[in-house]
Order: structure tokens, then sequence, then C-alpha cells
């Protein structure tokens, strides 16, 4: 890590118009998480330690967003959005405190990844003034576009100033740049707004550093980490990029997957070597699955944790609080949530688990549910270790099931049971033989007379 103070300053003023939203465009998710905090988890993640957003609408949420991400984060509101230059200088106050580094970033730029920041750092620790992050669109149109010479960096010119030879450069500016503490003040005020759209550019400080005599260079970076989001169509391409991404380093650590293509991610799922995830399966955020886990087709976890040798699905649902515990089962139409499933337990088809405790070894027979809620509050199940649970119990909660004990089917059990007892909460079969051959005959008797009237 570089010992050098630094700070981040997030864009995130945009109106996001083109996103027909209703809330801040970079708080959209990607992989489950707002953009913005994806910008803020890479800032850290290369070294900053400070983080200034520059907001409009929003930002109590924006900040609620991004603050787990980061050590320090201040806000700064842009009340009129007059260019990218003015939105850095909306932070003034923060940058006047006098940061070795500055990295400007935008909030609706999700897949920059730290790597490429802290290459631009290590730049600037190598003697440069400003680092320019550049990559080459399949159609540059609408970038800014750099001009470069024997590596160095003489302008930034804007699609709307460009000439017919300029428009040519297919190298582009990505918008993310990385400036030395000591020059951003002085350079940033230097900007004016004299171009077609009356704005004050960032990009400008390129040339007037250049004039300086400062040096300024690019950072060639792949054309996905700088890709933003304006519409609900770049959202989804995004998306799509972050899983092929996370898809792609999954399956290089270990991680089996019959067709990548039909499994999604969340930004913090964790699963361990020699798991096998099958076809359809999707991942909420705050999930962890150890190595050796069987996910078979069609499921959906969230908040869960999932031990070694266990085997979910197919179509099996985890809801926050599932914690399923080493070589245990969750089988298909299997629901559980806020659950612990004791080491070895099972639990395999048509069944709600929720609030509950499951023992190690114990058999939840098809069709099990735990009747946790009594439509104010919601309570809590015990079952022991090596219990029975014969199929289509109702578990009324709060009740407890001990140890080795058994639950005739079809039971509707609302007191506690003991270790080792057996429970029937059921009414008792009775047998009265020959009877059918009665009422058989009755009933023909009956169809018979009808049809003669
Ligand atoms: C900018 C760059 C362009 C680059 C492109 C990459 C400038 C002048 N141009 O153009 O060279 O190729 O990004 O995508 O920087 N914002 C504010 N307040 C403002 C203006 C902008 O917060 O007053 C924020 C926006 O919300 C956005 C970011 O800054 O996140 C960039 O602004 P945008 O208007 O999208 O700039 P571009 O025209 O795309
Ligand atoms: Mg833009």
């Amino acid at each position: 890590m570089i010992e050098r103070s630094c700070l981040a300053i997030i864009l995130a003023a945009g109106e996001g118009t083109r996103m027909k939203s209703s809330i801040s465009k970079v708080l959209h998710p990607v992989g489950g998480l707002p953009m913005v905090a994806h910008a803020v988890r890479a800032a850290t993640a290369a070294g900053v330690g400070s983080v200034a957003l520059v907001v409009g609408r929003g930002a109590e949420e924006v900040e609620a967003a991004v603050r787990p991400f980061a050590s320090h984060v201040s806000l700064h509101l842009q009340a009129d959005r007059l260019g990218t230059a003015h939105a850095v200088l909306a932070a003034r106050e923060e940058i006047a405190k006098g940061y070795d580094d500055l990295i400007v970033m935008f909030g609706d730029t999700p897949l920059i990844d730290a790597g490429a920041l802290a290459k631009a750092r290590a730049k600037l620790a190598g003697g440069a003034d400003i680092v320019v992050m550049g990559f080459r669109p399949a159609d540059p149109a609408g970038y800014g576009r750099l001009v470069e010479h024997d590596n160095k960096l003489f302008a930034i010119i804007e699609d709307k100033e460009a000439d017919a030879d300029q428009k040519k450069i297919g190298y582009c500016n990505g918008g993310l740049m990385a400036i030395s503490g000591k020059h951003a003040l002085s350079l940033l005020e230097s900007v004016g707004n004299k171009n077609s759209k009356g704005e004050y550019y960032l990009t400008d400080i390129v040339a007037i550093g250049h004039h300086r005599g400062l040096h300024v260079v690019s950072l060639e970076v792949d054309a996905a980490s700088v890709l933003g989001v304006n519409t609900r169509v770049e959202l989804a391409e995004a998306e799509l990029l972050f899983q092929n991404r996370i898809r792609k380093e999954m399956m290089l650590a270990g991680v089996t997957m019959t067709a990548p293509d039909t499994v999604f991610f969340s930004w913090d799922t964790s699963i361990g070597a020699e798991t096998r995830i099958e076809p359809n399966v999707f991942f909420g955020p705050g999930v962890t699955i150890e190595g050796g886990v069987a996910i078979h087709p069609f499921c959906h976890i969230e908040g869960a944790r999932v031990a070694s040798g266990s085997e979910i699905g197919p179509f099996a649902r985890l809801r926050p609080g599932a914690d399923m515990r080493a070589n245990s089962k969750a089988g298909n139409f299997v629901e559980i949530k806020n659950a612990v499933i004791g080491e070895g337990a099972k639990v395999n088809h048509l069944t709600y688990i929720g609030d509950a405790d499951v023992g190690a070894k114990a058999n939840i027979g098809a069709g099990t549910i735990t009747c946790n809620y009594d439509g104010f509050n919601k309570h809590l199940t015990q079952i022991g270790a090596g219990a029975f649970i014969g199929s289509n119990t109702a578990l009324v909660a709060p009740v407890s099931v001990g140890a080795n004990a058994i639950i005739a089917a079809g039971s509707v059990i609302t007191k506690n049971v003991p270790d080792n007892a057996v429970a029937f909460g059921r009414a008792r079969q009775e047998i009265h033989e020959g009877r059918a051959i009665v009422l058989h005959a009755q009933n023909k008797a009956i169809k018979e007379a009808k049809k003669a009237k």
C-alpha cells in the first residue's frame, strides 16, 4: 500500500433523468450493491482513506450507502450542475486539508477496479502530477479525446469541441483522474467555462497543467472498468459485465458451474473450492458457502451460510439467517429462514423451517411446517438432535421437541415434547370391519334411483 494520504472525490450530483427513477441514479444496484458503493469500495481497496461525496439530491441515502465502505466520508452539495470541475470544487473545503493524492471518480461507474486506481496512485508517487484513465471504446463519439505524444498528455478535447481530425482519435477519457494534491486547487480554480456547453470542464486541467510544465500522463484501462451508467439498459450491461467477472473469478478459484451464465452472484458472495453449482441459481447479498457443497438447480439463496458437505435444492430457498451446518441437507421446495440446521440434519421435501434450531442428525419429514408467526410476533421452534419429525407435521411455536423424540406423521404439536418421547398430535384412526361394503351398496342405490327418475 502506498504511504500517501489520498482523498477520493466521487461525483454523484447527476440528475440521472434517463434512468426514469425516483431514486438517485448512483443508488441503483449492480450485484446487489449501489453503484456508488462499488466506487467507494474500489477507492478504499486502493488505499484511499477519505471520501468526499459530491451530491445533488438524495444526499442522505447516498451517504448511507457508502458509509460502511470508507473510514471517513464528507458530503458536499453541488446545487447547480455547472460542470465536472465545478463539481470537484464543491469539495474545496476537504481538498484544502492538503492530501498527497486526489482521485476524481464518478458515482455511476461501478466496474472500476482497485488495481487501476492503485496504478494511477503509483504514477503520482512516481512523479506524475495528473494521471488520466484512458480507454479505447468501440465508438468514441461523445467521449473526450486524449491528445498524446511521446507518453505525454497535452490536452483532452471534449467531443463537442473536437475538430474533424481530433474526432478520429480512438483513445478517450474514461473520466477518472488522479491529481497530485499540491497542484489540485490551483489547477481547478484556473478552469474557465468558455466552451460550447458553458460548463467548467475538469478535463481542462490537463492542458493547463501541461502549460505549467507539470507531468501529465494517461493510464490505459479496459473499457468495462470505466463504463458509465445512464440508462437502465446500461445498468443491465454493467450487471452482465459484473456477473461475468465474478463467475470467472469463482471458477478460477475452484468453484464448478455447469452453466455459469445462469448463475447470479452478489458483490459479497463467498464460495469455497470444490463447491458445485448447477444451473439457475441466484445468490442475494450476504451468502457464504463453504467448499464441497452441492447446489442443485433453481435455488434462491440470500443472507445464508452453508457449511461443507451440504446439499441444497433443487428448488430450495434459503432466506436470511439460514445456517446450514456441515453435511446437512435442504431438498426440493424447502424454505429455511433464521434457522440453524444442525450437522447432518435433513430437511428433504416441501417444508418451511423458520425461526428454529434443528439439532444434529434430526430428520424433518415432508410437509413439515414451523408455525412461527401468530399474526403479531415470531416464535421459536427447537428440535433436538436425532429427532424424527413425521411428514405433514405442524409445529406451533413456541415449542420444543426433545432429542431423539419421534413425532407421528400428520401431528399438530402445540406442547413441548421431552427427549426420547413419541408424540401424536392427531385424531386416532378407527377401523369398522366390512362397513365399506354397506356404504358402497347405499351409494349405488342412490345413483340408480336418480337415473330412474
Ligand atoms: C465526461 C468527461 C469526458 C469523458 C466522459 C467519460 C468532462 C468535462 N468530460 O463527460 O471527457 O470522456 O466523462 O464518461 O469531464 N457531474 C456532476 N456535476 C456536474 C457535472 C457532472 O456531479 O456539474 C457528474 C455526473 O453526475 C457524472 C460525471 O460528473 O457522474 C460526469 O459528467 P457527465 O455530464 O456525464 O460528463 P460527460 O459528458 O459524460
Ligand atoms: Mg457521462
